[in-house]
């Protein structure tokens, strides 16, 4: 692991395929909180209580309520430059580009992403909890003020698209596909906390044909931080426009 060694910038080329694995760090600075860093969510709610079937269980409306707070947060926010920045990557790559998101929030598709899967769900969208055949709807309703939960139209209850503890991640046999093809994973803030998402790195390494080349973004180092060729630390919004844009590269500092 080398920390904000040279070039640079990430170089691209025609061959290469880029990964690009992304966690709450990367709306920070579109003002939504990470969940671990000391101001995050699971500072002010218990994971328990609201990220788990058991905690769905005990209390819904509360599940509901907690949604719909990070609903409105979501709405009220923005893509930031590095969002745009992925963005722009994948319309100079096209399809050599895949991005796997943890976040469930719509700051990637609003900022131009196309090619992309939300591996823990995405916020503004319920299903129901019986899984009984109904397609997953579109909803950014507000359930906060409201006594009832919404009732899927087999009159079980309608929860959050959201994969909670315990849950089986979304898209996985996609994900390793990609992650078994790309010769280049680009990690943005995510602590390496959470598997599988904290395993993609390792796959990467392991995968068929050489090793790819794997970076991370972020203020501090992640957990899986050995596992990484480089680690470039600072903002997403202020790293990412330049290492993903030849011609135009920020110069790095040294180890911070
Ligand atoms: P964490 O809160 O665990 O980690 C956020 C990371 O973002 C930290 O490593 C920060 O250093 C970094 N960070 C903060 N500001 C940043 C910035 N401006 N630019 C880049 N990085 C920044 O969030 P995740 O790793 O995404 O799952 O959490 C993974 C999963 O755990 C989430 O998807 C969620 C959570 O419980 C579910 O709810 C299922």
């Amino acid at each position: 692991m080398s920390i904000n060694a040279s070039p640079d910038f990430i170089e691209v080329a025609d061959d290469d395929r880029v990964f690009v694995l992304t966690g709450a760090g990367i709306s920070a600075e579109s003002g939504l909180r990470t969940f671990r860093d000391s101001n995050g969510l699971w500072a002010g709610h218990r994971v328990e209580t609201v990220a788990t079937p058991e905690g769905w269980e005990a209390n819904p409306e509360l599940v509901w309520q907690f949604y719909s707070q990070r609903r409105r947060e979501a709405q009220a926010s923005q893509p930031n430059a590095a969002h745009f920045a992925l963005a722009e990557l994948e319309k100079r790559i096209g399809d050599r580009f895949f991005l796997c998101s943890q976040n469930v929030d719509d700051l990637h598709e609003r900022a131009g992403s196309r090619n992309m899967v939300h591996m823990h769900g995405e916020l503004f969208k319920s299903r129901c909890e019986a899984n009984c055949g109904a397609p997953i709807i579109e909803d950014s309703h507000s359930y906060n003020f409201i006594r009832e939960i919404p009732i899927c139209a087999c009159g079980s209850r309608l929860r959050p698209h959201i994969v909670w503890f315990g849950e089986t991640p979304l898209e996985m046999t996609r994900i390793q596909q990609e992650i078994d093809r790309c010769t280049i994973l680009l990690v943005v803030g995510t602590s390496g906390a959470v598997h599988p998402a904290a395993s993609f790195v390792h796959w990467a390494k392991v995968r068929r044909g050489a090793p790819a080349r794997t970076y991370y973004v972020g203020p501090e180092e992640p957990l899986n931080a050995s596992a990484f060729t480089r680690i470039i630390l600072g903002k997403a919004g202020e790293k990412l426009p330049g290492l993903l844009q030849p011609g135009e590269p920020t110069a790095l500092p040294g180890r911070q």
